[in-house]
């Protein structure tokens, strides 16, 4: 995946809530261009795989727990400067850091149940892109 992509969930707090139209509505708007998209669930081992950077952390067992409780939106997602402009629309991982108008200040509740994920690196784009999608589900 090049530099100009990045990946984002959709979390199962904000999924339960009913707002992934309207974070879809604000991505579009923020000029990212959809490339892959679906809705599925983490098993707790898809979770724990997907996570295992964090897996020496006190909250591990509770993000592993919140992230495969219910469905998520999984998707990629195309821009130039994608993984920090992106990084930019959601905000601080604690919501009550987050900036006015981004998406973790408007949808999510709490540091763990941050309602959006996006990818911290080019690198990891590239990796958790390929954890939930095949080459052929890649426009
Ligand atoms: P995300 O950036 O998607 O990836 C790591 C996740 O770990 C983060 O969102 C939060 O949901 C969670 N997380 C990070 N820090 C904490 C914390 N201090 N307590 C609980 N969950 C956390």
């Amino acid at each position: 995946m090049s530099s100009n992509r990045t990946f984002t969930m959709i979390k199962p707090d904000a999924v339960e809530k009913g707002h992934i139209g309207a974070i879809l509505s604000k991505i579009d708007a923020s000029g990212f261009r959809i490339v892959s998209i679906k809705m599925t669930q983490m098993s707790k081992r898809d979770a724990e795989m997907f996570y295992a950077v964090h897996q020496e952390r006190p909250f591990f067992d509770d993000l592993v727990s919140f992230m495969s409780r219910g469905p998520i939106i999984a998707a990629i997602l195309e821009k130039e400067n994608a993984v920090d402009d992106f990084r930019t629309l959601i905000g601080a991982t604690n919501p009550e850091e987050a900036a006015a108008g981004t998406l973790r200040k408007e949808f999510a509740t709490s540091v763990g149940e941050n309602a959006v994920h996006g990818s911290d690196s080019d690198e990891n784009a590239a990796l958790e892109g390929a954890f939930h999608f095949s080459a052929r589900e890649i426009y």
